[in-house]
């Protein structure tokens, strides 16, 4: 069954807080929920939002947010090596990382603590600590408003890239995701690579997936403000990919710069936008009702208040304090509407 509310506030809807309001919201259940929107009304315009952590309303949304509202676990198959399940995109994501870290299997622990629905996962490919969404999905089903039926791409067709996907490109305006399918090991494969998680791993023992759970909750919870006390979206922008030429150029001068390789294209280098933001001096600092988070720059925050226009105009800034200092252009990670 699907529910619609008409004129609603979207400010419990979204992780920065803003108060914007939409035409309407329909909330759906089925597949069917969505054909039988797309049937009687067509809605010409329309987004679908999942828990709201990474979407920024910068004004009223004369359009219909479509949500889904189904959150069901199924194991589809179980072997001695893997565990297969298939999960509803209403489900909330670290609650899906507890019940995989629970049962001892191996693939999501990296990834324990990131604000996000199921549905949203491999939409811009979440990803913290060495691991990506991409490395656990097997499978997306999602409805397709064009063709009105139900469709389901396997990993490579979705084209997985670093925060992107068919979602992003192709498929966007056109696809509403129903459910993921996963598929965790029970063979041990610890993924402690990035900064200092072998440190906080090994401080709490054996790195078992409850462990390394810990670990990155306890490193991401130093870092990351908790947005039910501090509106946000995580990181504002994605880590900029330039030419290895460009990043060469800025390391004979900043030595120290962080820089990470792009796997699969040896001409281009990832660098942390985070630290690039930090060098300029922006790091705490606060415009009104906005500001810099003091613990990661990448992170914008609403102390209170704040229009979805003040955080759109202090992240221009950013980008040009950046932009002037070291020739990079920075892009939004979030979805701005
Ligand atoms: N850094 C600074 N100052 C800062 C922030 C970062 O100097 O204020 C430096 C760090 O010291 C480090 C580098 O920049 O050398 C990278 O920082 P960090 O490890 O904190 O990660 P990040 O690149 O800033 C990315 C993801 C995060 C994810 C972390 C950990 C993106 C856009 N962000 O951030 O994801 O949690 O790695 O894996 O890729 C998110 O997407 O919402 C998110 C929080």
């Amino acid at each position: 069954m699907k529910r619609i509310y008409n004129d609603i506030n979207l400010s419990k809807r979204n992780s920065f807080g803003v108060s914007e309001c939409a035409r309407q919201i329909v909330e759906f259940e089925t597949a069917e929920d969505i054909a039988t929107l797309f049937r009687e009304s067509r809605p010409e315009k329309w987004y679908v939002l999942g828990a709201g952590n990474n979407t920024l309303f910068t004004k009223y949304y004369d359009g219909v947010i479509i949500t889904p509202v189904s959150s069901s676990l199924t194991i589809i198959e179980e072997s001695d090596d893997y565990v297969d399940v298939r999960v509803e995109a209403a489900h909330d994501w670290d609650e899906l990382v507890a019940w995989s870290v629970e049962r001892g299997l191996w693939g999501m622990e990296n990834l324990s603590a990131i604000p996000s629905s199921v549905g949203a996962a491999p939409v811009q490919n979440i990803g913290a600590y060495g691991a990506e969404a991409k490395d656990v999905i097997t499978a997306v089903e999602y409805f397709d408003t064009e063709d009105m039926c139900v469709r389901r791409l396997s990993n490579a067709e979705c084209h997985f890239a670093y925060r992107e996907s068919v979602f992003k490109q192709e498929l966007r305006g056109r696809a509403i995701i129903l459910a993921v399918e996963f598929r965790l090991k029970r063979a041990a494969q610890p993924n402690l690579g990035y900064g200092d998680v072998i440190k906080e791993v090994e401080a709490r023992g054996e790195a078992t997936p409850a462990n390394i759970r810990e670990a990155i909750c306890a490193i991401r919870g130093r870092k990351l403000p908790d947005p039910k006390v501090l509106g946000n979206a995580g990181s504002f922008f994605k880590n900029p990919i330039v030419e290895r030429a460009v990043a060469e150029r800025l390391l004979e001068e900043y030595p120290a710069m962080p820089y990470y390789e792009v796997s699969g294209d040896a001409g281009s280098v990832k660098l942390a936008a985070g630290w690039l933001i930090d060098q300029t001096g922006l790091k705490g600092w606060r415009d009104g009702s906005v500001g810099v988070h003091n613990r990661q720059a990448l992170v914008l925050v609403n102390y209170g208040g704040a229009t979805g226009g003040d955080v759109i105009n202090l992240a221009r800034y950013v980008c040009e304090r950046v932009e002037a200092k070291f020739g990079v252009k920075l892009s939004p990670e979030v979805n701005i509407l």
